[in-house]
């Protein structure tokens, strides 16, 4: 095997750490208009903390943003380099004037529409932060979340890309080409776009050199990305992975990590940036139907025996979109 490109699917999601726990579904679920699709818990460590699911119409992998609201516990990381600096979604063309009307009658932080790879795209902060974008592409053809207030012209698709910031690109430039198998495909300023086989949505990493700006934290805080997941079919293309990986002489790659929904293990990249691989095969709706995703929060098999404990401490949240998803 010459690299990972045939196991490699792209994006599988991207995990933030954010502030409030409702602050955070007001902003994924009403403003941006993601389908809110699973309330569960962080399952490393102690700490008693959610763990929000927001993808598109269908919860598709590579629509995935999930999200640990540290606020009750009071951790903030640092965000700098090392890190996933902006989470790109795709939008349909001619899209983006409506989400600058959008982002300023809900007073959300944005940028200009300007255009960069040959793709129209707009920047925009969420409530602790966090930069996302949006992109105009009409070859992704992925459903997605329809409301009262954003139709299927507007709509979000799912990811488009993650922007890392990175200091030195030599080196993650070979972990993304040589173990990964992604291809350069275009350099603007300080811009690098790669793509993995077909490229486009969710097939798309950029590395933005930004050789002054501090490294940001690697502990799971508000304020920053911890992660960004690729997708591999299931734990034997995992296994494959993790062999790859190892033998390239990345031996601290994790051993591979039972998250309910899917299987993962982990890997920090040259340039700071820890990558997950994600299994494809178990999914969302292993504990709830497609109808009732994120209606209620669920916890893992393993993690019952805290279930009460849990609910004492975490703030109740509101999900907007409740009355939709019954349905
Ligand atoms: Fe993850």
């Amino acid at each position: 095997m010459e690299n990972l490109s045939s196991i490699i699917q792209g994006i599988h999601h991207v995990t933030a750490g954010v502030e409030g726990a409702q602050e955070d579904i007001d902003f994924f679920a009403t403003i941006v208009g993601q389908r809110f699709c699973k309330q569960t818990v962080l399952m490393d460590g102690d700490l008693p903390i959610y763990h929000m699911y927001y993808g598109n119409q269908n919860a598709e992998i590579g629509t995935i943003m999930t999200s640990f609201p540290f606020k009750q516990v009071g951790v903030r990381g640092r965000r700098g380099s090392g890190q996933v600096k902006v989470t790109g979604y795709t939008v349909p063309e001619g899209s983006l004037e409506f989400w600058v009307n959008r982002f300023e009658n809900n007073h959300v932080e944005h940028g200009q529409i300007e255009k960069r790879f040959g793709q129209r795209r707009l920047s925009f902060f969420h409530p602790c932060g966090l930069e996302f974008e949006l992109v105009e592409d009409n070859n992704d053809t992925r459903e997605g979340y329809v409301s009262d207030e954003i139709s299927a012209d507007y709509a979000v698709k799912g990811f488009h890309s993650v922007t890392m910031s990175i200091r030195e690109v030599d080196e993650q430039m070979r972990f993304f080409t040589q173990a990964l198998g992604f291809k350069m495909t275009g350099q603007e300023g300080p811009f690098y776009q790669l793509e993995l086989n077909e490229g486009g949505a969710a097939k798309t990493v950029i590395f933005k050199h930004e050789p002054d700006v501090p490294q940001g934290s690697w502990i799971n805080g508000a304020g920053i990305i911890h992660h960004v997941a690729f997708a591999v079919a299931t734990d034997e293309e995992m296994h494959k992975v993790r062999h790859f990986i190892e033998g390239l002489g990345f031996t601290d790659i994790s051993e591979i990590k039972d998250r309910y929904y899917f299987h993962s293990c982990y890997v920090r990249s040259p340039g700071g940036i820890l990558c997950e691989f994600s299994t494809c095969d178990l999914g969302l709706t292993l504990d709830e139907s497609l109808e009732e995703l994120g209606s209620t929060l669920l916890l893992p098999p393993w993690k019952l025996d805290e279930a009460e404990e849990i609910l004492n401490f975490l703030e109740p949240v509101v999900n907007p979109q409740i009355q939709k998803v019954k349905k």
